[in-house]
Order: C-alpha cells, then sequence, then structure tokens
C-alpha cells in the first residue's frame, strides 16, 4: 500500500543512483525515467540521476494508478522502495533493482519524446540533433562524453599541479592577435577595435617571469570559415608556457603529459566503464612518440603518392593538410610529433632551428583519427629577431609593446603550446567530429542552442 511521504521528510535516506544500495534495505530516490517498459502488471522504470542509473519497478495497485499508467519518459520523479538482488541479464545496473513501495511526480513530460533515445540519436539528421543538444544531451552517448569532459579537464588541472604548475586566467578579449589575422572575430570595445582570443600564448608568455611554468584552461575563439569535423569557432584550449627549457624538453613534457593524464582519467574506474563503450579498441600510447621532422614527413607523403592541396606530389613549403595530415596518421596508426615546419608556413613568434634557419623549432602532435591535437614550439626571445618577425608578417608592434618588453626585461629559452581540448576527446572518445566533444558546439553557422 501505499504512504503518503513528502520530498522533504528525511526517511528512507535518498540515494545517489549507482552507488549500489545494498540489497534488503529501503531507499529513496530522485530522478528522471531513462527508459520505461510498461507491462501489463508491472511497470519497469530506468532511473537516472546524473550519478547512475537504477532500476526500479512498480507493480500491484501502484501500477494501476493514473500517474503509473501515463508516465513517460524524462518526468522527473522520486520513488520509494526496497533494494533486491536480481538475476544478471535483467536490464539492472549491478543487478539491483529497486521494488517501489510508493512514488511522486515531480515535473511531467510529453511523451514521445525519442530524441533523447541513443537509437534516434543515431537515425537523426545531424542538424535536427544540434538543435535538439538540450534533449540529446540527456542520452547514454552525449552525456558519456560529457562526463569524459569532465575528467580529462580535471586530469589536466591535477598533472600540472604535480608539476607545479602555476593556472593563470589570461583575458579573451585582446587588441592582438596569436595565429594571423584572418580568423579574427573583431568587434567593437569602446569605440575601439578589439578580437575575441585566438590563443592565450602570449599572455601566458609574460606570466612566466613571475610564475615560472605555467598554464591555462580557456577558451579560444577562431572565424573559421569551413565546415570540417575539426574546426570550431569556440573551444576550450589548454595552453602552457615553460621557462628555460630547450625543444627537446618541450616535446619530452608533451609525452610525460599526455600519458601523465590519460593514466588519471582511466583511473577513474566510472569514466573509464564509459571509455570503454565509446571507444573499445583505444590503446594507451607508447612511450617516445614517433618524432618525424616536416621534410621527412613531405618524402613520406611523396612516397605514398599523397597529394598537396592542388593535387601535386607535396614540396618543401606546403602546408600539410587536414586530408594529407588524417592519411598519414590512419596509416602510421600511432601519435606522431611531427617536428620542424618551415618558418614561412608557421606563425611569427616560433623561433628558427640553429642548424637550418629554413625551419622553425615547431612541433603539432598528430593522432590518430583527428590529425593535430597540439600545436607547440619554441618562441623568439631575441629582440632584434622579434622585430624582424613583425616585420615579415606585416604586423604593427604597437599593440604588441608588453609582448616586445618580456625580450627586454630578462629574457629566457622558453616554448610552450596550446592543446584543442575537443580534438583531444574525439580521439579519445573515437568520436567523428570535435562537435561532439562539446556542451553545445559553435561553428560557422551556428550558435544556438
Ligand atoms: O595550432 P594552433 O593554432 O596554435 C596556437 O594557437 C598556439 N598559439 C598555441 C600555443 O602554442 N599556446 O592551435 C593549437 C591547437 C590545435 O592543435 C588544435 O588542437 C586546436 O588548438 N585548434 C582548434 N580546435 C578546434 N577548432 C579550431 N578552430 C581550432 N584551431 C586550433
Ligand atoms: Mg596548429
Amino acid at each position: 500500500k501505499a504512504v503518503k511521504i513528502h520530498l522533504n521528510e528525511t526517511s528512507p535516506e535518498v540515494v545517489k543512483l549507482g552507488s549500489g544500495s545494498t540489497p534488503g534495505t529501503r531507499v529513496r530516490v530522485l530522478g528522471r525515467v531513462h527508459r520505461l517498459r510498461p507491462q501489463k502488471e508491472t511497470t519497469f522504470i530506468t532511473l537516472r540521476d546524473g550519478y547512475g542509473y537504477m532500476q526500479c519497478v512498480i507493480s500491484g495497485q501502484l501500477a494501476k494508478t493514473y500517474d503509473a499508467q501515463t508516465l513517460a519518459r524524462e518526468t522527473s520523479m522520486m520513488i520509494v522502495g526496497s533494494m533486491f538482488e536480481v538475476p544478471k541479464g535483467a536490464h539492472a545496473p549491478d543487478n539491483r533493482e529497486m521494488h517501489a513501495d510508493y512514488f511522486e511526480i515531480i515535473g511531467k513530460a510529453p511523451g514521445g519524446e525519442d530524441a533523447v533515445t541513443n537509437k534516434v540519436q543515431a537515425k537523426g539528421d545531424a542538424q535536427t540533433l544540434l538543435d535538439m543538444r538540450h534533449l540529446v544531451l540527456r542520452g547514454e552517448t552525449a552525456s558519456a562524453v560529457m562526463f569524459v569532459r569532465d575528467a580529462v579537464e580535471h586530469a589536466f588541472n591535477v598533472k600540472y599541479h604535480e608539476l607545479g604548475y602555476v593556472k593563470v586566467s589570461p583575458p579573451a578579449l585582446v587588441q592582438t592577435q596569436v595565429e594571423g589575422g584572418s580568423t579574427l572575430f573583431g568587434f567593437d570595445y569602446y569605440n575601439e577595435k578589439a578580437y575575441l582570443t585566438q590563443s592565450s600564448q602570449l599572455y601566458l608568455e609574460t606570466a612566466i617571469p613571475f610564475a615560472g611554468n605555467v598554464y591555462c584552461i580557456e577558451k579560444s575563439f577562431r572565424a573559421e570559415k569551413s565546415l570540417t569535423r575539426r574546426h570550431l569557432s569556440e573551444y576550450t584550449h589548454v595552453e602552457a608556457e615553460l621557462d628555460f627549457i630547450t625543444f627537446d624538453d618541450l616535446l619530452t613534457h608533451l609525452e610525460d603529459l599526455m600519458c601523465g593524464v590519460l593514466s588519471i582519467v582511466f583511473a577513474n574506474p566510472r569514466i573509464a566503464a564509459m571509455l570503454q563503450e565509446l571507444n573499445p579498441e583505444f590503446q594507451m600510447p607508447e612511450r617516445p612518440f614517433k618524432r618525424m621532422k616536416y621534410t621527412d614527413a613531405i618524402d613520406w607523403l611523396r612516397e605514398h603518392d599523397i597529394p598537396n592541396e592542388d593535387g601535386q606530389p607535396h614540396t618543401f613549403g606546403d602546408d600539410i593538410a587536414e586530408a594529407a595530415e588524417r592519411r598519414m596518421t590512419d596509416i602510421i596508426n600511432r601519435p606522431i610529433f611531427l617536428t620542424h615546419f618551415p618558418v614561412e608556413i608557421k606563425s611569427f613568434y616560433m623561433s628558427k632551428d640553429k642548424e637550418d634557419p629554413r625551419v622553425t623549432e615547431s612541433v603539432d602532435c598528430l593522432m590518430p583519427g583527428v590529425g593535430e591535437i597540439i600545436g607547440g614550439s619554441m618562441r623568439i626571445w631575441d629582440y632584434d629577431e622579434l622585430m624582424a618577425a613583425y616585420r615579415r608578417e606585416g604586423i604593427g608592434e604597437e599593440p604588441y609593446y608588453w609582448y616586445t618588453d618580456q625580450r627586454k626585461y630578462g629574457a629566457s629559452p622558453h616554448g610552450g603550446y596550446g592543446l584543442g581540448l575537443e580534438r583531444f576527446l574525439a580521439w579519445l572518445c573515437k568520436q567523428h567530429t570535435v562537435r561532439d566533444a562539446c556542451l553545445y558546439p559553435r561553428y560557422m553557422g551556428r550558435c544556438r542552442p
């Protein structure tokens, strides 16, 4: 028989789902109907509360009530009942289910909300799914990627702090470019021209003299005027600057960072289980990562008949475009540090290789299935060299006075990198596009929900 229990009562205790409540105990749970299997005499509910799932069974008189008969998926509700052990394969997480003796509807749902099921996610067209992203996120796959994202961001913070790095928060509204004028979002800032930042790098460089090694996890913005699987207009950028290092130190640090972050992520059993579902073939990268110079990559691409963007064999100075890069990573099928790119195709701040001044001390980290997930380099730390770089790139030096000052007030050999969090996640979670790694992706043509 149903007993009247109110939300503000304290007995039985509210338990979070997924915590494996002991058979024999009475519990109260709060959540939303994730799945619903109404049968003649009994209704099976999979309840979801963000912590986990629980199978709840409503039967007898309770199942004949109006509320039970009209229950719809995504309804939020409170259920009170007793825990039972059930055989494997009975749809019940942890082989446990709750037999309800009381329930209350908290927020109704309209029913027919199939948009949130994984099945419909697979069938629905991409644009509809993005319009309905607020509901799609309630599905198991979309939410699992969000949980992994949280765990990865946390792992970066843990790893950096283990290494003694200081986190800073550079501004998003800026008056300088970092990665070229063509992808800048400009706006009017109290009658002055300003931009949404493309990268926090230049500001991070100004923090090393007081903080030593520094990092940040901030949004970067790029007006990317093309639709690809890996370009967003707004993305989360994990960036760091390392003081008093060599180029080789930078590469070693990157291996240590990647492997360290992954082992922190996989040490979390709930996240490890989600990754097993999302990406069952995932293999921990082996150290050292494969290292390949740009010039060797050009030879490799020629040998493998992979053409450049104009359909011609690659030659020195060519950009290695997304398609060629993807073919390369798919064939080599392990992380690659691609290093020493020509000066002309890289950013103004990169220092040149002492042995070969045609190329920079630069690195892109490429991952199978995605391609470039990290871009980094040593930075020009000589004043005159920086002035020459501004001139070469046609950059007016006035707005950069604070960046230039770093070369006057105790310069040091330093370097750093930026990692696209959504690209890292697309690789780790084996998602087709970086859009699936965002709560609400922003790319050309989409700015809602
Ligand atoms: O190679 P990028 O442009 O390098 C920089 O911005 C440097 N200033 C970073 C630094 O050294 N601090 O971008 C770095 C990474 C790329 O490897 C990629 O993973 C990601 O940022 N990225 C994007 N991710 C999603 N959408 C975009 N439009 C991206 N552009 C770059
Ligand atoms: Mg890059």
